[in-house]
């Protein structure tokens, strides 16, 4: 029979067992006295859960592999700072992640937080659209109970694993005062950042989760989550976007901007029944000339456009490299373009006018 973990893996958790030894009177005291808080860690796929060839293997592996169960074996010190249950909700790649899973995904959170038994919520997740789920999940969790998202840069195979120490950081903010009424958090590389901000800056190193315009929220050390700053902009408990009854997401889609663009994927787009577009825009916003007629003709048959920007940070400036007033689009303040796509998404659920578009974008 196959071992469910590779060679280095059962070292790694011999180790960890012969660490938890000294650890466990602590534990267990803490379990005695029952004051270790509740968190559901729930599996939704990604590379945390994934296993590559050998433990060198840090690309090319299979994301999605790994069932919740062993992740949570896989950590045993997660049981010193919580109670954790495991729920796998989904297993995907989350390159394949979709609007009907971010729908199913939180359903089953707000049903889970709603629960006295449930004190804190961590997400495993793949880290390509992690950035999105955190933001979607920050719009319309309903509850200021902790909702951590994790996930790892390197296959649960690989020699120095993050998803481990990921895993159980997660875990211990989720389940800690400190993260109450902080929105949607990430952590990841012990770094706490907001759902709204973070976006993935590198395509394979451990550090690539990022908040370019306003930085880390806090940082996880020695087992305890310090806070330096907070979001301000609306999110969770106090957002006005209610998924309870919505079985889809009207159809947005994001038009890149680049030289020599074209309105082409714009005309694509409305053909296709999209209710709104994210342009992708270069510099603060611009549009391309040839892709401007597409937009306009696009707004005239009722599609919300919002402007955003390829550049990875810093403000669509209203009214800047666009007219926004005279042609009816909206700004998509700092949003990256894939943001302002669950923003709009979740804005189209209540209203298709544009001035409250606007406002809603400068409100989240
Ligand atoms: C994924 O996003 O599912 C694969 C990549 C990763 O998790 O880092």
């Amino acid at each position: 029979m196959k071992a469910p973990f590779p060679k280095s893996c059962l070292c790694i958790a011999a180790l960890s067992l012969a660490l938890m030894t000294q650890l466990a009177p602590v534990a267990q005291a803490q379990t005695v006295a029952g004051n270790l808080p509740n968190v559901m860690i729930l599996a939704t796929g990604g590379t945390i859960a994934g296993t590559g060839a050998s433990s060198t293997t840090t690309v090319g592996y299979t994301a999605a592999k790994v069932g919740v169960e062993r992740l949570i074996e896989a950590v045993p010190e997660l049981k010193s700072v919580a109670n954790v249950r495991g729920e796998q909700v989904f297993q995907v790649a989350s390159e394949n992640m979709s609007n009907d899973l971010w729908l199913q995904l939180g359903k089953r959170v707000n049903q889970l937080l709603a629960r006295p038994d449930v004190d804190g919520i961590v997400i495993t997740h793949g880290t390509d659209t992690l950035e999105e789920t955190a933001y979607f999940l920050d719009l319309v969790v309903k509850s200021s109970k902790p909702v951590v998202l994790v996930g790892a840069m390197r296959p649960s195979t690989a020699i120095s694993a993050d998803g481990p120490i990921n895993l159980y950081n997660a875990t211990l903010l989720a389940g800690s005062k400190e993260a109450i009424g902080k929105g949607v958090l990430v952590a990841m590389n012990d770094q706490i950042n907001a759902g709204r901000d973070v976006t993935k800056t590198n395509t394979s190193t451990v550090d690539t989760f990022r908040s370019p315009d306003f930085g880390l929220l806090g940082q996880i050390q020695d087992s305890h989550p310090h806070f330096y700053r907070l979001p301000v902009r609306k999110h969770t408990a106090s957002s006005e976007f209610d998924i309870s009854g919505l079985e889809t997401l009207p159809k947005v889609d994001i038009v890149y901007g680049y030289a020599n663009a074209s309105r082409l994927p714009v005309d694509a787009f409305v053909s296709a029944g999209d209710a709104g577009i994210i342009n992708a825009g270069v510099g603060d916003g611009s549009i391309h000339k040839d892709v401007l007629p597409g937009l306009v003709d696009a707004r005239k048959k009722g599609v919300v456009i919002v402007r955003s920007a390829r550049v990875g940070s810093g403000m669509v400036a209203r009214n800047g490299e666009a007219n926004d007033d005279a042609l009816d689009f909206i700004s998509a303040d700092t949003l990256n373009p894939q943001k302002a796509r669950v923003l709009l998404m979740l804005a189209l659920t209540k209203t298709h006018d544009s001035k409250e578009i606007q406002r809603i974008f400068s409100t989240y």
